[in-house]
Order: C-alpha cells, then sequence, then structure tokens
C-alpha cells in the first residue's frame, strides 16, 4: 500500500457555502483543499437569477483566503416562476452551472422548491437544448412516503418520467444513497450522473440511531440501511465515470442542530477528502480515489481536470478540531467515527 498519493486536485461538485458569518467560518476549509466547487443556491432568499448567482459569488470570491486559487461555480435554484430566458442567460454568461431541483419541502430551505414539474417543463426543455445539467436533490417530498423510501419513490414517481419527456436533459441525481439510485445510474446509458458524499460511504441508519440520536449525523438524505451504504462504495470505488464526490457539506450552527427539532446537515469539508481515501484504501481500490475526487465531475461538466495536484499522505492518526467557531455559535466537524491516517499535504 502506498502511503502518499499525487492526485489532480480534487473539486466538491455538491458544497453548501452559506453566507456572511457562516461562509467566512467554513470556506477556507474547502478552499485549502478543493480547486472548484458547484455552490448550492438555498440561501434565504434563494438565488434565482443570474444577478444573484453573480452577487453571491463575488461574495465568496472576497470572503476568499488571499493565498488560493479556489474556483465556485454557481448554480440556480429552481422555482416555479423561473423564467427559461433567464436560465439560457445565466448559462450563456458563466454566471451560473447549472440549475438546481429542489422538490418543495424535501430539505432545508427548500419550500421555495418545485410541487409540480410541469410548471418547469418549460425551463427543462430549454437545458436540454443549451446542453445546462440539472442537480436533482432525489427524494419525493409526499406525506405517505417513508423517509428510508424517498429516493427510490423519488426515481419511480418522478425521474423515471421525467427522462421520459425530456431525454436529452443533463442530470445529477445528488448525494445517492441506495441501491435503487445506483441501479439507476448504472441502467441509464445517456446524461445521466451521480454525486457521492464522503459521509454516506461511512454512515448506516444504525450510527444515527443505535444506542441513543446523534444529531450530529442527521442529514438529508437520510443515511439508509448498511446494504446501501455498501452499494455506494462500490459505485464510488469502481472507476465508472457516472459517479463523483459531492461532499454535501452543509454546515448549521449546534444552537440548530442540537435541538427538539435539529436540522439536516453535516459540516464535513475539513475531513471528506481524508475520508474517502480511508474507505478507498479499505476497499483496496486507492488507485480509484482521483477518478473520483477529480477526474469524473470535471468531465461530466465538461471541463479539464485540476492543472495543479496535490499530495495525500498516510500518517498517524490525525483528528480535526471537533468544532470550529461561528460568532457566538459553534459548528461541529463531521466525526466518521473512526480514526483519520490520510491528510493533505500541505505544502504540495
Ligand atoms: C442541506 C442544507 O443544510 O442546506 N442539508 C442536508 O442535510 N444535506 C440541504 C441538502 O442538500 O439537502
Ligand atoms: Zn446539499
Amino acid at each position: 500500500m502506498p502511503d502518499r498519493l499525487l492526485l489532480r486536485r480534487p473539486d466538491d461538485w455538491h458544497l453548501h457555502l452559506r453566507d456572511g458569518a457562516m461562509m467566512q467560518a467554513v470556506l477556507p476549509h474547502s478552499a485549502a483543499r478543493f480547486g472548484r466547487a458547484l455552490v448550492m443556491p438555498n440561501l434565504v432568499p434563494p438565488v434565482r437569477t443570474a444577478a444573484d448567482a453573480r452577487a453571491y459569488r463575488q461574495r465568496i470570491l472576497a470572503a476568499l483566503p488571499h493565498d488560493t486559487r479556489f474556483a465556485p461555480f454557481m448554480t440556480l435554484y429552481l422555482t416555479e416562476d423561473t423564467d427559461p430566458d433567464e436560465v439560457a442567460l445565466a448559462h450563456a454568461s458563466g454566471a451560473a452551472l447549472a440549475v438546481k431541483l429542489y422538490p418543495a419541502g424535501a430539505t432545508t430551505n427548500s419550500h421555495a422548491g418545485v410541487r409540480d414539474l410541469d410548471a418547469v417543463r418549460p425551463v427543462l426543455e430549454r437545458m436540454a437544448e443549451i446542453g445546462m445539467p440539472l442537480c436533482i436533490h432525489g427524494e419525493a417530498t409526499d406525506p405517505d412516503v417513508d423517509i428510508f423510501d424517498r429516493e427510490a419513490v423519488f426515481i419511480d414517481r418522478v425521474l423515471r418520467p421525467l427522462r421520459r419527456r425530456v431525454p436529452d436533459l443533463r442530470i445529477v441525481l445528488e448525494h445517492v444513497t441506495t441501491q435503487d439510485g445506483v441501479d439507476f445510474v448504472r441502467d441509464t446509458p445517456r446524461h445521466l450522473a451521480a454525486t457521492i458524499t464522503a459521509h454516506h460511504l461511512v454512515l448506516n441508519r444504525n450510527a444515527l440511531l443505535a444506542g441513543g440520536i446523534r444529531p450530529h449525523l442527521y442529514c438529508n438524505p437520510v443515511a439508509k440501511r448498511e446494504r446501501h451504504r455498501l452499494a455506494l462504495v462500490e459505485a464510488a470505488v469502481s472507476g465508472d465515470r457516472r459517479f463523483f464526490l459531492g461532499t454535501d457539506s452543509a454546515p448549521h450552527p449546534d444552537s440548530a442542530k442540537l435541538s427538539p427539532c435539529g436540522c439536516a446537515g453535516l459540516f464535513t469539508a475539513p475531513v471528506a477528502l481524508s475520508v474517502c481515501a480511508a474507505i478507498f484504501e479499505a476497499a483496496r481500490q486507492l488507485p480509484r480515489l482521483e477518478a473520483f475526487v477529480s477526474l469524473n465531475g470535471a468531465a461530466f461538466y465538461g471541463m479539464a481536470p485540476s492543472a495543479d495536484r496535490i499530495a495525500l499522505v498516510r500518517g498517524e492518526a490525525w483528528s480535526p478540531p471537533a468544532a470550529i467557531p461561528c460568532g457566538e455559535d459553534r459548528v461541529t466537524v463531521f466525526d466518521p467515527g473512526f480514526p483519520l491516517h490520510w491528510r493533505v499535504e500541505e505544502s504540495a
């Protein structure tokens, strides 16, 4: 087993950076490790227009540490009022790389999302014409659907019909969590990929609920049974170009997580790459790590891999800080529950 891996600098194809003080607190942790990120638009109010995306991108650039070349790519939040011309303009001008579909009510700040896909059909058709990808939060929101079945039901009720109606639309099934999701991507010959988070490669629902409820492991989509986690690991380490890393690092202050109705989202940016390396090492597939974290996503989005490289080194176990400060509050860092040995070498 090697103890030093030289990789094209990884990209994070699904990231929540928030805004204001929270962005200041979390951004350096992504910028120190990743070359590019696709930034999610679920701010309050959401990032809906090219102008919103440009302004948000400027705030991110202004908050970046000076010594990084981290490049944020932006997404637009799809609503039933989204104008196809606005989306095409945002794409053509480079203001947004993709559009994000949140089924209304599916997750944090998704209430302005989509209830009826027919209402956004003209937008999706225009996106198919211009080759702009749609990133989908793939969970059914119907109250009759069990939370552990939401992804599988979404695929059947929404994604399959959507693929039939707009077959040329390029789709990313975000943060896939089930065997059903993996199978659906594998069985779809074109225009479909999936992001996988580092934490879903580690967690099953026992980790969340057995022996006590662990709010710091609660996220959307919720972790599933062990057999689903194993399917995600298999997809990630397979080298299949349709699967790539999107951390879904989604920071919330502890005060919002540790509450009778705690919110969903894990802050994983400081450890996501180290966790992926541990998973690939355990699967004896370290040579395929670069494809998953650095190559496949860029290829899907039509970009060259990062020009620069990082070294991941294996050494003594290290621990990230348990939490980082954010104003008066703090944000807990994801703890995978095992010691981390791989880390990004600082001066690579
Ligand atoms: C995300 C958030 O907090 O913005 N939460 C999460 O649990 N992943 C939203 C999302 O991606 O679902
Ligand atoms: Zn997310």
